[in-house]
This record gives C-alpha cells, sequence and structure tokens, in this order.
C-alpha cells in the first residue's frame, strides 16, 4: 500500500492529538538506518527520541529479548517476581552518583518514573511542594505536564494541573539569566510563594532535553543541593533523555560534581523496549510501604532482558568514550560553519548530546524558520533530525552512538548541505 493511502487511512483512524512528524512508513532498521515502506533509505538523528544510544536492534539486544521470548513474557513482578529485576537493579546501583547507598525500582515509561520520584520524595518527606523549572520538560501525565515549563504544545487545553507545583527560574545565560540570579529568584519565591518546609522535591534536568540541551550550570545544581540540604528537600534529576552513554558518561550526573538524591531513567536504558527506572539513596527509596509501588507492566522481563544487554553493549564497545568523541566531532565541524552560516548562534551539550541554536543574524532573535528549513531539507535528502527549544530554534542531534564511522559522516554532510541551502534561502 502506497504511503498515501495509509495517510489517508491513519488520518481517518487515528487520533489528531498525536502529530507526527514523517509522512512515511517504516519497514525495517539496523543501527543508525531505517527504511520505509518504499525502500527509501534514513540516516536516524533522533533515535525515536534519545531511545537508542546502542542503535535500532543492537545484536545482543535482540539476541537477549529473543531468549527471554522462548522463557516468559510477563507475570507482573509484583505477583511472580524474576531475578533478572535485581540484578539489573544491582548494576545500575553500582553505578549510580547518588548520595549513599542506592536501591532501584522499574517503571514503564519515563513520564511514570517522574511521577514516581514525586511520589517517593512525597513520602519520605510528609511535604506537598515541589520546585520544577521554566523551560523543563518531564513528560505527558497530568502531574508531569504539571512539572512541565513549557505550554505549547504539550499543556494546551489539558489543564487543571496538580497544585503545590512552583515553576522557578532557569538559569540560561544566552537569555540573560546567571545561576546567581536563578538562586536569588528561588529564594524569593522561598519567600512569595512556597515556604520551603512545605517541599518535597527540586526536579531538574542536569540537561534540558525538549527545553533546548540546555546545560544546567555545575553552580546552580551545587546552590539547589546546598538548599536542599538546608531544609531537608530531595534533590531529584530527571535523566531521561540525557543517560546511559548520551553524554560521554553512563549519567550525566557523573559530569555536574553534584549527588541527587534520586535519579529516573528510562529511553535508552534498553535500546528501544519500554521500561523506566528510579536510582536512589535506600532511605528514601523505601519510604514507600510495601504495595505502594509498581504497576502492571513496571519491569517488564522483556525489557529488563534488553537492560541488562545494554549495560555490557555500553562497556563492551566502550560507548561513553565513543559519544564524547563523536559529540566532539560534531561540535568542530558545526563551530567551522560558523562564518558561512550566520544563523548558528551557540553550539552546546555534553559528550555526544549536541544542539545547535540559530538566530537572526546579528540579533538575539530566535530563528525558527530557519531551523524548520534546514530540517525539511535534511529530510529530503535521508537525515532525520530533532528540534528542540522554547522557541522551536534549536536542532538537536540524538544519532546511535554505535553508529558507524562512514554514516556519521555522511550524517555530517548532509547536515552541512542543509544548513547551507537553509542559509542561502533567508528571507531579507
Ligand atoms: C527529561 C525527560 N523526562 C521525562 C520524559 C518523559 O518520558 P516518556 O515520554 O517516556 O514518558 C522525557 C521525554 O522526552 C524527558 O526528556
Amino acid at each position: 500500500m502506497s504511503k498515501v493511502e495509509i495517510t489517508q487511512r491513519r488520518l481517518a483512524a487515528t487520533a489528531r492529538g498525536v502529530g507526527i512528524m514523517c509522512d512515511f512508513y517504516i519497514d525495517k532498521a539496523k543501527n543508525a538506518e531505517l527504511w520505509d515502506t518504499e525502500g527509501n533509505r534514513y540516516i536516524d538523528f533522533a533515535g525515536g527520541i534519545g531511545v537508542l544510544n546502542t542503535g535500532h536492534l543492537h545484536p545482543k539486544v535482540q539476541a537477549a529479548v529473543a531468549e527471554q521470548l522462548t522463557k516468559f513474557s510477563h507475570t507482573c513482578y509484583q505477583v511472580v517476581p524474576y531475578e533478572s529485576y535485581t540484578e539489573a537493579a544491582e548494576r545500575i546501583n553500582a553505578k549510580a552518583p547518588v548520595n549513599g547507598t542506592a536501591k532501584t525500582f522499574f517503571l514503564t515509561t519515563g513520564a511514570e518514573a517522574v511521577e514516581n520520584a514525586i511520589k517517593v520524595a512525597r513520602s519520605f518527606t510528609g511535604r506537598p511542594g515541589i520546585i520544577s523549572f521554566q523551560s523543563g520538560y518531564h513528560g505527558r501525565t497530568n502531574l508531569t505536564l504539571g512539572l512541565t515549563g513549557k505550554v505549547a504544545p504539550y499543556k494546551l487545553g489539558f489543564g487543571p494541573f496538580p497544585a503545590d507545583i512552583v515553576h522557578a527560574q532557569y538559569p540560561n545565560e544566552l537569555y540573560g539569566v546567571s545561576s546567581a540570579e536563578a538562586l536569588a529568584s528561588l529564594q524569593r519565591q522561598f519567600k512569595t510563594t512556597i515556604d520551603p518546609k512545605e517541599v518535597a522535591a527540586i526536579i531538574i534536568e542536569p540537561i534540558q532535553g525538549e527545553g533546548g540541551f540546555n546545560v544546567t550550570p555545575k553552580d546552580f545544581l551545587q546552590g539547589l543541593r546546598d538548599i536542599c540540604d538546608e531544609h531537608g528537600i530531595v534533590l531529584i534529576f530527571d535523566e531521561v533523555q540525557t543517560g546511559f552513554a548520551r553524554t560521554g558518561t553512563l549519567f550525566a550526573t557523573e559530569q555536574t560534581g553534584v549527588k541527587p538524591d534520586l535519579i529516573t531513567m528510562a529511553k535508552s536504558l534498553a535500546g528501544g523496549f519500554p521500561i523506566s527506572g528510579l536510582v536512589g539513596k535506600a532511605e528514601i527509596i523505601d519510604a514507600p510501604a510495601a504495595g505502594g509501588l509498581g504497576g502492571t507492566y513496571a519491569g517488564s522481563p522483556l525489557a529488563l532482558a534488553a537492560v541488562l544487554a545494554v549495560l555490557d553493549v555500553i562497556e563492551e564497545e566502550k560507548l561513553c568514550e565513543r559519544s564524547q568523541q563523536l559529540g566532539d566531532k560534531l561540535r568542530a565541524r558545526l563551530e567551522s560553519l560558523k562564518d558561512k552560516i550566520p544563523q548558528i548562534r551557540m553550539v552546546r551539550g555534553l559528550g555526544g548530546m549536541i544542539a545547535v541554536e540559530f538566530m537572526k543574524p546579528g540579533t538575539n532573535e530566535p530563528d525558527p524558520k530557519f531551523t524548520k528549513r534546514a530540517q525539511t531539507h535534511a529530510l529530503e535528502n535521508g537525515l532525520i533530525l530533532l528540534t528542540c527549544g522554547m522557541y522551536y530554534n534549536v536542532m538537536r542531534f540524538l544519532f546511535p552512538v554505535t553508529i558507524e564511522d562512514e554514516i556519521f559522516e555522511e550524517s555530517l554532510g548532509i547536515l552541512e548541505a542543509a544548513l547551507t541551502h537553509a542559509a542561502a534561502t533567508a528571507e531579507a
């Protein structure tokens, strides 16, 4: 069936609210490449939004899941448990850069991991309040939308959101907000909006994902750690998008010099299989009573087989180092284009988590149209790219860290051609 016919059926049968970027339908995929139902080939720099650090169908991940499928696919862990859940928790606990001895439990989606982080923090502190940040993103459930600091398109028409959430100022030097100013602003909110003794948790992404790949300054994170220690608040780092070798380390937290109490994980934890988790300080994780945590599919045995394989692959293939190398290469290429493409305002990121922000030349005005033109040109030439940022003027790169060298080089060529095209077609 042609893609036009499938699209007609899709529009008639499925919800409009599920917005779709590509106008083609995938047939198959391998590592960094995918092919559509009409035989066209694409290089995937979206990775299912940061899920595929180990690529599409890594042979070890595929084999581990296939083997699990010969044994059992589901019991509900809370009914009949399996050892792989404990093994995966042990391996994550040994690596997680949290404050003190760690414990872990598993869920299914990133939003669910965030919801559970809040549940655990409230249970531990007995307090209701949560501080999250402007331009932060934490998911699409009602509570996580409440935490999310970007209105369109995520929150439009979906309120009311839960009470006791305060959005604090996020430090972003490019937009004129320093760490010191953001910390001072939070202290003012403690005077005007919420008593810090009523705050259960502060939740922040070490690098904002949807918000624009903004690297949260280390002094700001240290400032939050100090505030949490002073007032008995739980510090949560949301590593759903930054985790599992994306930033050059297993957790981005390792590079912050700050230890949070809880870390959310999902996406590249399992190379494409739906699972998420929460790792954190044992006494905090153990606050809820038995029966308070879990879910029918939470910690699926198929996804856990993938988790164990992903952890092996990251080590065996030295994916943290590779992420750093690929990120350095991409960053250098983008920096080298600054003279030719004056819309390039800032190249930023950590390890392989790189983005480029575009503004109209010589101004501080975000240029979403330039960004869209470049994204469209790249897609027409076989490179799938995602944008992000409060003003849709940031292009982010979420290539598989396992990408072959020659395919990475090919991608950089398509990217350069797309940016050159977008610059050449800029409005006067
Ligand atoms: C930082 C962060 N937290 C939470 C989520 C929500 O994850 P999910 O879409 O799996 O619910 C995302 C998704 O993009 C994310 O980037």
